[in-house]
């Protein structure tokens, strides 16, 4: 991927986008305007995602699921047969990776599209699904299928449903659960996330379990680069400025920590820390300053930064 940055020799970050990222950014699909606003919901879809970097899969499947919705209609207009498809998920990939924010989108999304009627999110752990006697856990699977019908029902770090092995009432909810999305009367899209070893491991555990979460989805490790143009996002989101030094001391900072943090480094969230961090101190700098000029209150220095990596919780 191209770096989208282009440190100006003011100190200031400006972001340019490559041709190839303003061609995603708009719908290439349709030229003409009139195909823009006939197409409205995907080019307002398309546009929220491409704030965020990388997510090509995510970017793809929207459009899939697009079109196949679009083009149902329009066989429903020539009499022939709509199609229905299952359109549970698995979501993994590493903290941070974006799989939360991208199933909400998403939730939204197949409202817009009418394909879920009322397109809230409903996100649940172990414990909101299994119980502490017989009988219990799916009645709550079943309360919480209940609850999320008309949406999406998010289940994170699902693997923790097979942790106590057969015994364990987690495996009572899985049953309830797979008997839940195949109960026609329900209308719920169920997304499984968390890491990917333990999703794998989890799904290995329970085979009956992938085909019916027919779209699988990966949230791979963020480059630096990457990282780098997420902050810079998120700089420009908040309006704020970024100075040249710090832009390069940032990214050194976040090579190192990617490599010491491996496995647990929280990417995305990570970013959005050290940002929200550095925000705190750049105001405790700014008050004792005393300078309220705009270029003063937008300006984030070096020293805004404590780049202490135990102070941001991941
Ligand atoms: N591709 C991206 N572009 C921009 N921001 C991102 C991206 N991915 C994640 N983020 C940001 O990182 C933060 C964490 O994302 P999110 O909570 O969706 O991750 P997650 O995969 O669900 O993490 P966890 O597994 O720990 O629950 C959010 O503020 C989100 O906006
Ligand atoms: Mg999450």
């Amino acid at each position: 991927m191209t770096n989208p940055l282009d440190v100006k020799s003011s100190g200031r970050i400006n972001v340019v986008l490559n041709k190839a990222q303003v061609k995603r950014a708009s719908t290439d699909w349709f030229v003409s305007e009139e195909e823009q606003k006939k197409h409205e919901i995907l080019a307002r879809f398309e546009k929220k995602l491409s704030a965020y970097v990388g997510l090509e899969d995510i970017k793809d499947l929207v459009k899939e699921l697009y079109a196949w919705i679009y083009v149902n209609e329009r066989r429903k207009e020539q009499g022939l047969k709509c199609s229905k498809q299952v359109l549970h998920m698995i979501f993994k990939g590493n903290p941070g990776t974006g799989k939360t924010t991208v199933a909400r989108l998403i939730a939204s999304f197949l409202h817009e599209m009418n394909v879920l009627s009322k397109g809230h999110f409903l996100e649940v752990e172990r414990a909101d699904l299994v119980g502490e006697y017989i009988g219990h856990t799916a009645q709550k699977t079943r309360d919480m299928l209940k609850q999320a019908n008309g949406g999406v029902l998010f289940i994170d770090e699902a693997y923790s449903l097979s942790r106590g092995g057969e015994k364990d009432f987690g495996k009572e909810a899985i049953d309830t659960l797979v008997k839940g999305m195949e109960d026609h009367s329900t209308e719920v899209v169920v997304i499984i996330a968390g890491y990917s070893k333990e999703m794998d491991y989890f799904l290995s555990l329970n085979p009956g379990l992938p085909s019916r979460f027919p779209i699988s989805i990966s949230f791979p490790n963020y480059s630096t680069n990457e990282l780098m143009g997420m902050l810079v996002n998120m700089v420009k989101e908040r309006e704020y400025v970024l100075s040249n030094e710090c832009y390069l001391e940032v990214k050194d900072h976040i090579q190192t920590v990617r490599n010491e943090q491996a496995a647990t480094f929280s990417n995305g969230r990570y970013m959005r820390n050290l940002i929200e961090e550095a925000i705190r101190l750049q105001a405790v700098r700014v008050m004792r300053q005393g300078n309220y000029s705009k270029e003063s209150l937008e300006l984030l220095r070096s020293e805004d930064f404590s780049f202490q990596s135990s102070r941001i919780k991941s």
